[in-house]
């Protein structure tokens, strides 16, 4: 089965609305015309619209880098007093397609658990809102050899009691922490080995077929000197870019490392 090779930039805190604009007119040139990898950025929320105006008509997709749901007596909650947060539904309304989920900063900065992240993944389907659902194990977890241990746990919680249909459809980032915007990079044979066993615990909780759908992007410091030898393992099927992401010709590089 193949699947389409997704690349994402993952734009954190960064950028005015100005930097933005000019980002995406510089990308955009550079990446069009290219038909057979997905593509998106994934701006502040503060963002989110003005850079859904720029990329609107073109190949370049747009999704957020988080929202809020809480599930209250049994129900998913998108809307209240929540201050400061934003929801799903508030997400899709704004023109996203895609949100991170999980992700690492999240986590060690902002409290995420599992079990936010799984909520958070049920409100997203209710309005059709894709989720990339970031997992990986810190430094101090690879040395002690738990790596599969915490990435069995990150997947099977996030992922629980979700209907196979959406789960195909979602997305899955391998980023392990040690890796992010240090310049350390997993080997390819390190992610492959990771993302195989993502694949096969999916296969045993959703069935094979929902999981060789799934696209598991590997992220954490992929860059254009990388991106190739990463994107040719078998269950690499794209990449959540941070630093690099923010420059045109380096994204667009990555882009074309994955066509
Ligand atoms: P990086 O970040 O590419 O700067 O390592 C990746 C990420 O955090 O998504």
């Amino acid at each position: 089965m193949s699947r389409i090779k997704f690349i994402a930039g993952n734009w954190k805190e960064n950028l005015t609305l100005a930097e933005a604009k000019a980002l995406i007119a510089d990308l955009s040139p550079l990446v069009a015309g290219i038909s057979n990898v997905e593509i998106a950025v994934c701006p502040t929320f503060l963002a989110l619209t003005t850079v859904g105006g720029k990329v609107a008509g073109t190949n370049i997709q747009l999704g957020a880098q988080n929202a809020h749901a809480v599930e209250v007596d049994g129900k998913l909650v998108q809307s209240g007093a929540y201050t400061g947060e934003v929801s799903p539904a508030m997400v899709k309304d704004a023109g996203a397609q895609w949100v991170i989920l999980g992700h690492s900063e999240r986590r060690q900065y902002f409290g995420e658990t599992d079990e936010s992240v799984n909520v958070k993944i049920r409100a997203c389907y209710e309005v059709a809102l894709k989720p990339i659902v970031c997992v990986g194990e810190t430094l101090e977890e690879r040395e002690s050899g738990t790596t599969a241990k915490v990435i069995e746990k990150q997947v099977r919680t996030c992922f629980k009691g979700l209907p196979a249909d959406k789960v195909a459809e979602s997305v899955v980032a391998y980023e392990p922490v040690w890796a992010i915007g240090t310049g350390k990079t997993a080997t390819p044979e390190m992610a492959q080995e990771v993302h195989g066993l993502i694949r096969a615990l999916l296969a045993e909780m959703f069935g094979p077929e929902t999981a060789n759908a799934v696209r598991i992007q590997y992220g954490g410091s992929m860059k254009p000197g990388n991106a190739k030898e990463l994107l040719a393992q078998p269950d690499i099927d794209g990449g959540l870019i941070g630093g690099a992401a923010l420059k045109a010709a380096d994204f667009s590089e990555i882009i074309k490392a994955a066509v």
